[in-house]
């Protein structure tokens, strides 16, 4: 197998942003690596859209800075945000020109929407709340034109690092035996971990892969508590469950409790709606509320694939009340990288939800993730054009070195990933889920769905949207059975579940507050010595990892 210039690792907006334009102008050799099909991305279910401000508007990238800023709780990188905000519009442009249409007005400007904590509609939308799909399929169609290697149904285990320096990963064919595709550079946009809970809008991929990766090499991991949780997912056994858009507040829809009431403004930040709602259903003893969306006008037309999903459940929009719960949707934290992508390991980059980038702080505003993998995307494309292969000390990764005057770093060296590794044997494609037996080829072996069951049950009694020491501290002991378990073959994607549980437990468990995404109970205030960014990490030049952290009692406290 030849060495490719750049291994994208997924093939989500981020990866496949870069992939495209390191294929197209700069001429790269590049290959992308996904565990299922190309267009198989928790992009593709992307509802709500895009956020950015085109030239046009009478918006402004200053309110859009400001919206993303107060939505992450003070934990935002302010450069990562500028640069979100300024090259958003300009990434928009070209995914046009590559050939994504947006809705449009009937007088030709485009539609916009608006969607909670922004303080304006700034949200571009394809197909009504069928964004993803469309970015997808632009993306993938240039893709097709410029790649060198696809490698689809292809499973990869782990970084290769040779020298200090990143040389490709280890990986799985779709029929299970092992390679070596080495690279000069590998990004890992291999999306979030929606899996790690038994509720979530994410498709049965989103297991964590390339932040588990990253976190059994050492390399820099952070805000990884910050899981955030979706308030308007269906309540319906449909898996994953269908999301009803922000869009939908946006337009009006209302939420309302058990006796009908309304209890929290509807266009709050989503943690905010979420917790809300934590809490209402705690008081009224429920397992679901409602969104109230019947009298919103032109529903079909506005918003045809939710009215199609809404139909396929049995209700009415116009006549029903439909009911909600909170899903786990989108993971804040991951990988951490300076403005340019750029991990701490050189030759390693990360993008999109995989990332850290500090855009997203303590919880992300609605519709920055597609333009947060377009617009970082696009730069490591051009860093890596430009010959780069070092992390500089920018954006959310210069406060591991001590320099910049951003978010200070809580450095944790007891690693996530330590002791637990993806077994070379058995499929890859037996590790997607469906397994069963077949997965785990032994008739002792406990199956994978249910491995994956136990992990997610786990999680969701233990570190859901509002958590507490001892509830945190119960999903630990329950892991570690299941992480005893994982240690067979073919259970890759389970081991990848249980790094990222542990690094998310660990960080929860430590940080004693409430804070954005991460709710606890025994912490409900927001504490200023905590306006810190927890990073699990091992081999950082220049960085005494855990000198920041004392040990000690039940937890391990900020000094
Ligand atoms: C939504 O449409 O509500 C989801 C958009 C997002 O996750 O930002």
């Amino acid at each position: 197998m030849a060495e490719l210039d750049v291994l994208v690792v997924g093939s989500g907006v981020a990866g496949l942003s870069a992939a495209v334009r390191l294929a197209g102008s700069a001429r790269r050799s590049v290959g992308v690596l996904t565990k299922a099909e190309l267009e198989q991305s928790a992009t593709r279910w992307a509802q709500g859209g895009v956020a950015a401000v085109l030239s046009s508007d009478e918006d402004s990238t200053d309110l859009h800075m400001a919206d993303t800023i107060a939505a992450g709780a003070g934990l935002c990188d302010m450069d990562a945000v500028r640069i979100l905000v300024n090259e958003g519009p300009l990434r928009v442009e070209e995914l046009v020109a590559l050939g994504a249409v947006f809705d449009r007005e009937a007088g030709g400007t485009f539609a916009r929407a608006r969607e909670g904590g922004h303080s304006t509609a700034r949200v571009l939308h394809a197909g009504g709340a069928a964004t993803g799909a469309e970015v997808e399929r632009a993306l993938v169609g240039a893709l097709e034109q410029s790649a060198a290697a696809i490698y689809e149904r292809w499973f990869a285990l782990d970084l290769l690092v040779d020298g200090g320096t990143c040389v490709g990963v280890s990986a799985l064919d779709p029929e299970g035996a092992l390679h070596e595709v080495l690279a000069r550079n590998v990004v890992l946009a291999t999306g979030g971990a929606g899996q790690l809970y038994a509720v979530t809008t994410n498709p049965p991929e989103a297991t964590g892969d390339g932040i588990a990766m990253a976190l059994r090499a050492g390399v820099p991991v952070a805000d990884v508590e910050f899981m955030q949780f979706h308030p308007t997912a269906l309540h319906h056994p449909a898996m994953p469950r269908p999301l009803l858009s922000e869009a939908l507040r946006g337009h009006g829809a209302l939420l309302r409790d058990v006796l009908g009431e309304r209890f929290v403004d509807e266009l709050s930040p989503r943690d905010v709606v979420s917790r809300a709602m934590a809490e209402r259903m705690a008081t009224q003893h429920a397992d679901h509320l409602w969104l109230d969306a019947t009298a919103l006008e032109a529903f079909e037309e506005r918003f045809p694939t939710l009215a199609a999903s809404i139909a396929e459940a049995g209700l009415d929009p116009g006549r029903d009340w439909l009911p909600i719960a909170p899903a786990a949707h989108y993971l804040s934290g991951g990988v951490l990288t300076d403005l340019d992508g750029a991990t701490a390991l050189p030759a390693l980059w990360a993008a999109g939800e995989t990332a850290c980038t500090g855009v997203h702080g303590a919880n992300r505003l609605a519709s920055n993730s597609l333009l947060e993998g377009m617009v970082f995307g696009a730069r490591l494309a051009d860093a890596i054009a430009a010959g780069r292969s070092k992390a500089e000390p920018t954006g959310a990764m210069a406060a591991l070195w001590g320099s910049g005057s951003g978010v200070p770093c809580l450095v944790v060296s007891e690693l996530a990933g330590e002791g637990l590794r993806p077994h070379a044997g058995g499929s890859s494609l037996a590790d997607l889920g469906e397994g069963g037996e077949a997965a785990t080829g032994g008739k002792d072996r406990t199956s994978t769905p249910e491995l994956r069951s136990r992990l997610q049950d786990a999680m969701t009694a233990g570190a859901g949207v509002v958590r507490s020491g001892s509830s945190l501290h119960d999903a630990e002991v329950a892991l570690e059975e299941v992480s005893r378990l994982a240690s067979q073959p073919g259970q890759g994607e389970i081991v990848n579940l249980v790094t990222v549980a542990r690094a998310l437990l660990g960080s929860a468990r430590m940080r004693e507050e409430s804070r954005g995404a991460h709710g606890r109970s025994d912490f409900p205030e927001t504490s200023e010595a905590w306006r810190r960014r927890i990073v699990h990490a091992r081999h950082i030049p220049g960085v005494q990892v855990g000198s920041d952290v004392q040990l000690g009692g039940a937890g391990r406290r900020a000094r």
